[in-house]
């Protein structure tokens, strides 16, 4: 598979915890080529409580990751983005133009949540967000304790028109049982709008986007992929994407 965009990646280097230094960039460069993709989203955390990544520093290093990747002969075109965590500053730091977007234009943000549950402040903070314009992509909404248990959480933003970025590697399985399955769910329910890679040189964060990819087209067939592909083209162009979606149902364990 060629041609692939990836919306979210930890590959710039000493910047988070994606990678420490440019040796080891260019090595995980070097894997994102091989595994199919021709663009990629680069994304460091950004106000997550350990890193903070300013916008003008983002820009200045992407431009310099880009004439090492040139030097070194690798064919990566990439795009300067942030991965955003949700906080109590973000409308301020909007404000002072200090976030970066999945697309130029500003139309779309990757928005990352806590790992273990959806801030109360979050539909507040994002109906506040798409009223300005802004669409947050909720990043591996999979991978949150909260969603996983009661997904009613993540319709909620997504009847305030957020899309959603699913991992890679949670559909592959790599993050277990528990997260493919939910994964599955919410493609059944329609409920994504494209896969990322996510990746970072940790353990369990290499390059999965075409498994991914090849998995879904195995499952529901080629027209799901190419409209994921798709979608992930139109959020890094600035471009609508409309999810047709159905709530899941909570799984009533008392019946077992
Ligand atoms: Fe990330």
């Amino acid at each position: 598979m060629r041609g692939l965009i990836d919306l979210h990646c930890h590959i710039l280097p000493g910047i988070d915890d994606g990678s420490p230094n440019l040796v080891t960039s260019l090595e995980l460069a070097r894997k994102v080529v091989a595994d199919g993709i021709d663009y990629a989203l680069l994304t460091p955390h950004h106000m997550n409580g350990r890193y903070i990544n300013h916008k003008a520093d983002v820009l200045t290093l992407v431009e310099q990751f880009e004439a090492d990747l040139a030097a070194n002969g690798i064919p990566l075109k990439v795009f300067p983005g942030q991965e955003v965590r949700i906080n109590g500053d973000l409308l301020k730091a909007i404000a002072a133009d200090d976030i970066l977007y999945a697309d130029e234009a500003g139309h779309y943000l990757m928005l990352e949540f806590p790992s273990d549950s959806v801030p109360q402040y979050a539909n507040q903070m994002i109906y506040q967000l798409v009223q300005q314009g802004i669409t947050p992509v909720i990043v591996h909404p999979e991978r949150n304790e909260g969603i996983v248990d009661n997904p009613s959480k993540l319709a909620d933003l997504l009847k305030l028109g957020c899309l959603t970025q699913i991992t890679a590697s949670s559909y592959v399985g790599v993050f277990g049982k528990r997260i493919a399955q939910f994964t599955v769910q919410l493609i059944k329910a329609g409920q994504v709008a494209c896969f990322a890679s996510d990746a970072h040189t940790l353990a369990k964060r290499e390059y999965e986007l075409s498994a991914a990819y090849d998995k879904l087209t195995a499952k529901f067939g080629p027209e799901l992929t190419n409209c994921y592909q798709e979608n992930a083209r139109a959020i890094i162009n600035g471009e609508p994407v409309m999810l047709n979606w159905q709530p899941i149902k909570r799984k009533r364990f008392w019946l077992f």
